[in-house]
C-alpha cells in the first residue's frame, strides 16, 4: 500500500521510527514532513496528508501528534476523509471493519513505540466489512456536503476566559463613563 505520513513536532520521533517499520512491512511510504523536530502546527501537515489520500497518491494517511487528538479533528475537517484517533490495536481493527477509516491519527507523546507498530500493523490489514456499516459510512459521507451549506455565524472557538487586566480595564470604563 502507499502509505502518507505526517506529523508536529510532538510526533516528530516516533514518524522517524514508523516509516522504516511501515516499509519493512512492505508498504510505501509517502513521507510529508516535518523534517525536523522543529515546532509546526499540525493542521499544516494534517491537509497534506489528508489531500494525498483525496485525490488518490496515496491508500491510506498516518498522523502523529502529541495527542493525536488534533490532528484527527483537523483531518476530519477535509471532505473525503475518515480519520480515527487510536490508542489501541483494537480499535485500529474496528476503525477499519466499521468505521473504513483511510487516516488514523497516533499519539506520539502517550502511546510507546511498540504500541503504536501494532496498533498501524492491524490498521493496514484489516478490511471494511461493509453491509450495514456501509449504510452508516454513507450517512457520515453525506454530512461533508452538509458541512459545506452549514450556516457559520462566526469563528466557533472556545473564547478565552477573561484576563484580570480585561476585568480591571472594564470596571474603569464602567466607572470613567458614570463620571462623565
Ligand atoms: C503540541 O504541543 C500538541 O498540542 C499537539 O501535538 C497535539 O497533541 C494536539 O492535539
Amino acid at each position: 500500500m502507499r502509505i502518507a505520513i505526517a506529523s508536529d513536532h510532538a510526533g516528530f520521533d516516533q514518524k522517524a521510527e514508523l516509516i522504516p517499520y511501515l516499509q519493512e512491512l512492505g508498504h510505501e511510504v509517502i513521507d510529508l514532513g516535518p523534517a525536523s523536530a522543529e515546532r509546526v502546527d499540525y493542521p499544516d501537515y494534517a491537509v497534506l496528508v489528508c489531500k494525498a489520500v483525496t485525490n488518490g497518491e496515496a491508500d491510506r494517511g498516518v498522523l502523529v501528534c502529541g495527542t493525536g487528538i488534533g490532528m484527527s479533528i483537523a483531518a476530519n475537517k477535509m471532505a473525503g476523509i475518515r480519520a480515527a484517533n487510536v490508542i489501541l490495536p483494537e480499535f485500529a481493527d474496528l476503525a477499519r471493519r466499521h468505521n473504513d477509516a483511510n487516516v488514523i491519527t497516533l499519539s506520539g507523546r502517550y502511546v510507546t513505540l511498540d504500541v503504536n507498530k501494532q496498533i498501524l500493523k492491524v490498521f493496514l490489514v484489516a478490511q471494511f466489512e461493509g453491509g450495514r456499516h456501509a449504510l452508516r459510512i454513507g450517512k457520515i459521507m453525506e454530512l461533508d456536503e452538509a458541512g459545506k451549506k452549514a450556516h457559520v455565524d462566526g469563528p466557533q472557538v472556545t473564547p478565552l476566559r477573561d484576563t484580570l487586566a480585561e476585568r480591571i480595564n472594564a470596571k474603569l470604563d464602567e466607572k470613567l463613563g458614570s463620571l462623565s
